[in-house]
């Protein structure tokens, strides 16, 4: 199983749990919508899954390993060979240039791949996302739904086995969401990429194969 959520609960400090005891797999290739009201707990979630964040209790368990047991370093390794992760507020280095931050996740591989090539797989997912010309230009000179488009080909410049993707059309027009929306179904079809959507787009989570929807209990 390529992911197992068990018994997983997070509290802040002394507040009330924003979610307890979540349990639900996702396997190699399939697709999950999460979704839920505003501050349900989806982006927790999804940084818990991504080991961005830990949780209060309960496992996550990637290809069979336990990431809550796993070291910063370890964690960083995991996360750079097997996740993609699309943040809800795109996280763009402002210094670097789109194409710089796409090559960033390659820093964190063990093994660095040939430079010409993971610049080319750049400059070719910056082109699928519609950014062809712009790959120069640094955060401050792109729109928020190019930002938005910069973080999704870094996502998927290491060829993760697994997408968070957090709000990945949320600040797009309704033709770019569908672009992006339409890259990570073909994403799937193709490459066999998992992928957790969290998103209020009722269009963008019918296209997922399930869905989590915390309204109703946060069961899978
Ligand atoms: N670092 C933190 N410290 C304390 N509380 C937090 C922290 N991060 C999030 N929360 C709280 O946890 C709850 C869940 O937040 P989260 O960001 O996961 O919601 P969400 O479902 O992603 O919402 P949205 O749809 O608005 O992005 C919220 O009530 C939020 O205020
Ligand atoms: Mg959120």
């Amino acid at each position: 199983m390529l992911l197992e959520v068990k018994d997983l609960s997070k509290a802040y400090g002394d507040q009330s749990p924003v979610f307890s005891a979540l349990s639900f797999t996702v396997a190699a290739g399939e697709t999950v919508a999460v979704v839920g009201p505003s501050g349900c707990g989806k982006s927790t979630l999804l940084n818990c899954i991504g080991g961005l964040d830990r949780p209060s209790s309960g496992l996550v368990i990637i290809n069979g390993q336990a990431i809550t047991g796993l070291s910063d370093a370890e964690m960083a390794v995991c996360r750079a060979t097997t996740i993609g992760f699309v943040f809800q507020d795109h996280h763009l280095l402002p210094q670097l240039s789109a194409e710089e931050n796409v090559l960033l996740p390659t820093l964190a591989l063990p093994n660095r791949p040939d430079e010409v090539k993971a610049r080319a797989f750049a400059q070719e997912l910056l082109a699928q996302v519609g950014l062809s010309g712009k790959e120069h230009r640094r955060p401050a000179q792109l729109s928020g739904g190019e930002r938005q488009r910069v973080a999704l080909a870094r996502a998927l410049i290491n060829r993760p086995k697994l997408i968070l993707a957090d709000e990945p059309t949320g600040a797009l027009d309704q033709a770019t969401a569908t672009i992006v929306s339409d890259l990570l179904v073909t994403l799937n079809k193709q490459a066999g990429t998992a992928l957790i959507v969290v998103t209020h787009s009722p269009t963008l989570a019918q296209r997922m194969s399930r869905q989590i929807d915390f309204a109703v209990g946060a069961t899978a």
